[in-house]
């Protein structure tokens, strides 16, 4: 196994596959991404997708809502997405403005259009161990490990944060039945006693609470897999923005038996799967069904 487990070779495997899907069955992917307001952070990723898109050959349509866009409007703009036939995948970009209900958001979305799996069908459906519309970032931590041939199945592996988007559904597409899976898992957060004793217990641990470099050497037991999804901005030394991890890497190195990299690790795998989502979804729409492990024979291989 490869100590430093980076992202970028992962999300070229993934990009090509998406290419060769798009040309073997002749589509057009289209997908409506809804942006609320104009939050630094959440522009660049929207303009990240937007010129992913454009590379794939998938038409990324940008909805632009003022930060003041009441919860019928954008239901309304969901409703109408969701009746487009040409729409085959809609992407509401978080953080949503405090006057939206983000689970009436998500519920709004048609779930066979629910390319970021905000709706509690999909949710619900990895719940049960079905297929379905899967979280990105989630499948990006399920790939990465795949891909590098971590042993998963048996082992221990504890996610810090409980999010429903990375570390909920996470955990529970860690016990599929599915020979990449099969993991005893345990979830922690803010309130976890003796978060230190649960961490040190890990073979794999996963760290998604969106605090930077949390993770210190003593929480770790030696030769442990560490994965990386936080992403935290902070100011370098030449006061340019840089952005960290939830583990501290430099201090964690030496101890871990493999690492992924911020930047360059799970989130540059993220907006690969997103549009592989999407891909799902069109495919879906001419009544051709593939599984996650369809998609990704190449990785989940045994
Ligand atoms: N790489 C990617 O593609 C990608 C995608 C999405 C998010 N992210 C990053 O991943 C991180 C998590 O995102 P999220 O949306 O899941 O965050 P979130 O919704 O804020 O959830 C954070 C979770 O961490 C827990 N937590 C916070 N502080 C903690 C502490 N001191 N000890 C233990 N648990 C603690 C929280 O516990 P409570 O539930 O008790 O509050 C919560 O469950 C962020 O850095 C975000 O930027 C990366």
């Amino acid at each position: 196994m490869e100590k430093v487990l980076y992202g970028k070779p992962l999300a070229a495997l993934i990009r090509a596959r998406i290419k060769e899907l798009i040309a073997e069955h002749g589509l057009a992917p289209r997908m409506r991404l809804i942006q609320t307001g104009n939050d630094p952070a959440a522009s660049y990723y929207v303009q990240n997708i937007v010129s992913s898109g454009a590379k794939l050959g998938c038409e990324v349509q940008l909805a632009s809502l003022p930060a003041n866009v009441g919860q019928a409007e954008l239901l309304s703009l969901i409703a109408a997405a969701n009746a487009d036939p040409q729409t085959h995948g809609i992407m509401l970009q978080k953080p949503l403005p405090r006057q939206i209900d983000d689970a009436l958001a998500g519920a709004g979305i048609d779930p066979a259009k629910d390319i970021d799996c905000l709706n509690p069908v999909n949710l619900g459906r990895i719940l049960l161990g079905e297929d379905s519309l899967l979280p990105a970032t989630a499948l990006a931590v399920l790939c990465t490990l795949g891909h590098y041939r971590v042993p998963v199945a048996g082992r221990h592996v504890v996610i810090i944060g409980r999010s429903a988007i990375v570390g909920k559904p996470l955990a529970n597409m860690l016990l599929w039945k599915k020979p990449w899976a099969n993991a005893s898992v345990t979830v922690c957060h803010s309130r976890s006693a003796n978060l230190e004793e649960l961490t040190r217990g890990a073979d794999i641990l996963v760290a998604a609470l969106g605090q930077a470099e949390f993770v210190q050497p003593e929480m770790i037991k030696n030769n442990c897999v560490l994965i990386d999804v936080g992403i935290n901005e902070q100011k370098r030394a030449d006061g340019k923005p840089g952005y960290v991890g939830d583990i501290d890497y430099n201090a964690c190195y030496g101890k871990a038996l493999a690492i992924t990299p911020v930047p360059g690790g799970i989130g540059s795998v993220t907006t690969s799967l997103l549009f592989l989502n999407l891909l799902k979804a069109a495919l879906a729409a001419q009544g051709i069904n593939k599984t996650v492990d369809d998609f990704l024979d190449f990785i989940f291989k045994e």
